[in-house]
This record gives C-alpha cells, sequence and structure tokens, in this order.
C-alpha cells in the first residue's frame, strides 16, 4: 500500500490546490485503484460530462451522488469502457486501472477486472447456480469441479448461499427482488474483479433488502474496490468512505463522506444534501 495516508488520496475540492498537487504528483497509484482525468463525455454532439478528474481509492467504498440527469451513470461506464457498447458516444480523457490507461488494455479483461451490477436486476432466465456460473464459463474459467467451488463462494461473498444453498438449481426468478439482486452481485463476484461498480443497486429494494446489500458491500470492501451511484444520500453516508457529488455534467466537490455531509466545501453540495436543491 505503500506509506501514503489515506488524506493523501482525497483531498479535497478537484481544482483546489491541494487536489491539484497531490494529483499532479501522480504517485499515488499504490494506493489508488482506479484515477480518472479530465473527463469529457459526449452522446452525438451533446456533451454530458465536463473535465471530471476523481480519484478512487482502493478497497473503499466510493459514492457518487447527484440529482437525476447529471451523469452519474455516464460516468460509471466509462470507468470499465462499457460506454463504447452505446453508438454515437465519444470520451476524452484519461481513466488508469492501477495506473494503466483502460483504453490500451483488452477490453474484455478490463470489464472482467471492473464488474458492473445495474439498478434493475437481471437475472438470466436460468437456474441460480448457471446464473452465477455463467462468466465463468463464457471466460473458460475453470472446470466442472473448480466451478461448483467458484459459484459456491461467490453466493458466501454475496451473503445469498445459506438462503439459495437447498435450491440452487431452481430458477433465478424464484428469488425475492432482493435475492436477485445479491444473486446479479454474487455472477459479477464470480470472475473475481478488482473492482465493482454499482448503479443505484437498491432503488427497488425495501429497506430490509437495501441493509443487507448495505451491509454486504461493507463486507466486500475488504476485497475489492467498491463504486456506488446512489440517489439515497443516507445509504451513501452509511456505506461510503469517499463520496463525490455531480451537478449538470461536472464533479462538484469530491472528498471523505463524513466531510461531504458534514462539512461540504460548497453551496451546491450543501443545497443538495439539505434537500434545498430545487
Ligand atoms: N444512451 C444515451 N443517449 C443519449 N443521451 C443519454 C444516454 N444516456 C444518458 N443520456 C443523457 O446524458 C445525461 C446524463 O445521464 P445519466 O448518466 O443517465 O445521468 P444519471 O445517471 O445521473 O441520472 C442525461 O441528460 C441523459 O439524458
Ligand atoms: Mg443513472
Amino acid at each position: 500500500m505503500g506509506n501514503l495516508t489515506e488524506s493523501n488520496v482525497i483531498t479535497g475540492v478537484p481544482g483546489s490546490e491541494r487536489f491539484v498537487q497531490d494529483f499532479e504528483k501522480g504517485v499515488l497509484q499504490s494506493t489508488l485503484k482506479i484515477s480518472v482525468s479530465q473527463l469529457n463525455f459526449y452522446y452525438g454532439p451533446r456533451q454530458v460530462l465536463f473535465d471530471v478528474s476523481l480519484n478512487i481509492a482502493d478497497r473503499k467504498i466510493t459514492a457518487l451522488i447527484g440529482p437525476s440527469g447529471c451523469g452519474k451513470s455516464t460516468f460509471l461506464r466509462t470507468l470499465n469502457r462499457l460506454h463504447e457498447t452505446i453508438h454515437g458516444t465519444r470520451m476524452e480523457g484519461e481513466v488508469l486501472l492501477d495506473g494503466q490507461n483502460i483504453l490500451e488494455l483488452d477490453v474484455v479483461r478490463v470489464r472482467r477486472r471492473v464488474g458492473m451490477v445495474f439498478q434493475k436486476s437481471n437475472p438470466f432466465p436460468k437456474s441460480i447456480f448457471e446464473n452465477v456460473a455463467y462468466g465463468l464459463k463464457i471466460n473458460k474459467m475453470g472446470g466442472r469441479g473448480l466451478i461448483q467451488e467458484i459459484v459456491e463462494k461467490s453466493l458466501h461473498r454475496a451473503a445469498l448461499w445459506e438462503e439459495v444453498k437447498d435450491h440452487i438449481h431452481k430458477s433465478a426468478y424464484s428469488l425475492s427482488g432482493g435475492q436477485q439482486q445479491r444473486l446479479c452481485i454474487a455472477r459479477a463476484l464470480a470472475v473475481d474483479p478488482e473492482v465493482l461498480l454499482l448503479d443505484e443497486p437498491c432503488s427497488a429494494l425495501d429497506p430490509i433488502a437495501t441493509a443487507k446489500i448495505e451491509d454486504l458491500l461493507m463486507d466486500l470492501a475488504s476485497t475489492c474496490t467498491i463504486v456506488i451511484v446512489t440517489h439515497n444520500m443516507q445509504q451513501a453516508a452509511r456505506v461510503a468512505d469517499h463520496t463525490g457529488f455531480f451537478l449538470l455534467g461536472k464533479l462538484i466537490e469530491f472528498n471523505k463522506t463524513d466531510i461531504i455531509f458534514k462539512n461540504p466545501a460548497r453551496k451546491e453540495t450543501e443545497d443538495y444534501i439539505t434537500g434545498r436543491f430545487g
């Protein structure tokens, strides 16, 4: 992890002197997992992200908050090149994963290293087992015994194993909404990603299912870097180490979560988190 402390990594408002200094030193790679610099993003002629620079710390939880339409999902997709699947998009700037430009890496490998879980749980019309085994099979990872083992381990990591172990060959659709979302997390974990991106994973879930996912994310953070988009500010406050606030395609403020919620530097952030934004 190098000798850098967390305060070196997250240094307040982008553009502020300290942020720029630390960012430009470029020495943070040992504690940073992803480093985004000067990202601009366009759908056709329309620009929706403006000069976003953001550091994501290794094995921490980073939350991205902001009103609907401000570019959170778009930003998340650039972190594993998923935007390339959307016709007519263009990205400028740089996304480094462990210091390497992700555009210079094999895209399949990038998406294996940086997994994604979506807002609406989307299990395949297959059994619980086959859902989790899917990524292993298409990536030709492991024989039958190993797949069995990894499926079980992934369901454990996704805090679902105890609930499904006796009917693992039943349809994924037999599970509740919260269980289906944990199944999607298990499916993403099966290929052992280094980073997990989650786009509003709890927005369709009740408070109990939400609490389970939050506990799970906090456990996972010891082994995996997590970036979560959420419209639920209490959720960000509960789970995230660092929080970024987006507004109209710009990263307005990025800092340790308690600073964002208790002592934000920018008026826009304060207005948003106190519900005055309108
Ligand atoms: N596939 C797309 N094609 C064109 N415009 C899009 C597409 N996806 C999102 N946008 C636009 O980009 C902006 C940011 O959207 P998005 O990243 O989904 O924001 P958020 O996740 O914060 O709600 C919005 O104005 C939205 O309409
Ligand atoms: Mg979104």
